[in-house]
């Protein structure tokens, strides 16, 4: 009807709920007419949103200040569409706006680039420029907010802003500079950070103006930034230049990961950013020892049919899109061999493709067009290192960026671990190495190279864990993460408390499953500590993260 929603013409329509997936149905609206092209219909749809997993109801005993309860929506990858009726893909655009009324006491926040709070706890909102469905998100909680920069705050529960504050102070705008510099201007207004409860499945997640991330990043030293440098950098790579189908999920997360690390060079330097990287390359040896380099998911195009028996695209949420894609945009970067060339590349790549959604060949494409004499060269088609390769062929990358600038971090943590290691331990040697000035990833890298030994011979994760508390009594999560895989792997069951207390602590995807797996694949006490941890801490886990640990521990799931 011409007079849009309200409109007294409005005409009620037949709907009928099409099978579609086992993560959505289809709605189907059926017309009075068929409409002709270019007219504007207004569609008012009347809906609840019930139990589906876009929408998270928590109790208070599931918050930090466990005094009131607490709402997030969590939209990537298909999760919005039980939150909204909506076209539910990322090929999709539009702005949004929303009127939020909630109970007194309570705040409403959104990714929005406005908002207003109104008379009878009502907050409005408008996105004022196009974004797919999965990035629109709402929380609503007992949240306050405190300035870290000139357009960035902090939203988090009362009993946590001080730390929140405290960790962010001063830091956030110079990487929203630094991103401007190399890949042009923000477009989103305001940069804000909201910490999630504990069991918030991702580190971060880049809703626009406001991104989402978990507490396990309060560290009290800064040491854990590199997430939220990952989620500005997809305010160009993801949020504005959007892949237009979840099957090319890299392009959104393997350009940002490149972005970061671009960003992370300029501001901490190249050798921390490679010993980061290192990391990285780690989680992708160990995400493809466990899944088998073939497997189809190691591809960074993967095939997403409709239907029962499709992908899920949440399915593709492993370290394939991050690290494999990474190396293929740093392969495209050594064609190039300039990084100001390339960087040049990436700015005029976001100008070109800015609030659209595209396909890898459309980037692909644009990258032959940019550098013609490379096109004339056929560097799409050399041997061993096709493009074509790179995106339908599963397994390791077939080039790696050069890491050793990172060499001067790597190498005493390559050495000690060596140490570890032998037979006989050399304690002289060992307790010559000071790790106590050491930088987290440093440790982090350390324990990762541990882990790939492990087992080590009887009794030296013991000695190592009364030698360094720092580790084995770390709070840092992604140190608490790696001390907890070698507990398992070295099936240490006195620390097994560890395990325990770090799962009931957070429920983040990449920390829970590889846990799990470990447990699974373990001795009978690890299993039965693995099937104890999961009765108990089952009912505050994300449902998608629910579902994967049961499909790990050979549980029942219903689709
Ligand atoms: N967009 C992702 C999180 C995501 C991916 C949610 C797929 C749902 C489906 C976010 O930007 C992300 O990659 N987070 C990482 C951060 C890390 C790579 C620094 C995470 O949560 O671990
Ligand atoms: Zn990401």
């Amino acid at each position: 009807p011409p007079g849009g929603p309200g409109d007294a013409a409005g005409q009620a329509l037949p709907l009928e709920n099409w099978p579609f997936a086992s993560y959505g149905s289809a709605l189907l609206i059926t017309l009075p007419q068929p409409p002709r092209a270019g007219q504007l219909l207004t569609l008012l749809i009347d809906y609840e949103a019930g139990e589906g997993p876009g929408v998270c109801w928590l109790a208070p005993e599931q918050t930090a200040g466990k005094q009131k309860p607490y709402m997030y929506t969590q939209g990537q990858a298909v999760l919005n569409r039980s939150f909204f009726p909506c076209f539910d893909t990322p090929s999709v655009k539009f702005t949004y706006s929303a009127t939020v009324k909630v109970p007194e006491g309570f705040t409403a926040v959104m990714s929005a680039t406005s908002w207003e709070k109104q008379k009878d706890n009502t907050f409005v909102f408008k996105m004022s420029q196009p974004i797919p469905s999965y990035l629109i998100a709402l929380v609503v909680g007992d949240i306050v907010s405190a300035e870290v920069g000139p357009r960035s705050r902090v939203w988090a529960e009362p009993c946590l802003i001080e730390a929140a504050k405290k960790e962010y102070d001063g830091v956030i705008e110079e990487f929203l500079v630094v991103g401007e510099k190399l890949f042009g201007p923000y477009v989103w207004g305001r940069y804000d950070i909201l910490f999630m409860p504990p069991s918030f499945p991702f580190g971060g997640m880049e809703n626009p103006c406001l991104t989402f991330v978990t507490p396990c990043l309060l560290a009290g030293d800064r040491s854990l930034v590199d997430v939220i440098i990952h989620e500005i950098s997809h305010s160009w790579f993801g949020n504005l230049v959007t892949n237009a189908t979840w099957g090319e999920f890299w392009l959104n997360e393997g350009f940002t990961m490149y972005a970061q690390r671009r960003i992370s060079t300029e501001v901490y330097g190249l050798p921390y950013t490679c010993l980061e990287a290192a990391t990285g390359r780690a989680l992708l040896r160990q995400h493809m020892d466990t899944t088998g380099e073939d497997h189809p998911l190691n591809k960074l195009r993967v095939v997403i049919e409709p239907g029962l028996w499709g992908v899920n695209p949440d399915d593709t949420y492993n370290e394939t899109p991050y690290e494999k894609g990474y190396c293929f945009v740093s392969y495209l970067a050594h064609l190039v061999g300039d990084q100001n060339k390339f960087d040049a590349f990436l700015q005029a790549y976001v100008n070109r493709f800015k609030f659209q959604s595209i396909t890898a060949d459309d980037t692909l494409g644009f990258f032959l067009e940019y550098f013609p004499e490379l096109k004339e060269k056929g560097v799409d088609s050399i041997p061993g290192f096709e493009f074509d390769r790179w995106l339908n062929m599963p397994g390791w990358p077939p080039f790696l960026p050069d890491l050793s600038p990172g060499q001067q971090l790597m190498k005493p943590a390559d050495e000690l671990a060596e140490l570890w290691a032998a037979d006989g331990l050399n304690m002289e040697a060992i307790e010559s190495v000071d790790i106590t000035g050491w930088r987290t990833y440093q440790l982090v890298y350390f324990l990762d190279q541990i882990l790939q030994k492990s087992p080590l011979p009887e009794g030296n994760v013991e000695r190592l864990s009364k030698m360094y508390p720092k580790i084995s009594k770390a709070q840092n999560a992604e140190l608490r993460l790696r001390w907890c895989q070698i507990i398992l792997k070295n099936n240490l069951e006195a620390e097994y408390s560890k395990v325990k207390d770090f799962l009931h602590s957070q429920g983040k995807q990449k920390y829970t499953l590889p846990l799990y797996r470990a447990m699974w694949g373990g001795s009978e006490a690890a299993r039965a500590l693995a099937m104890e941890t999961f009765s108990a801490t089952a009912p505050q886990l994300h449902v998608n993260v629910q579902n994967y640990v049961k499909k790990i521990l050979g549980l029942q799931v219903e689709e």
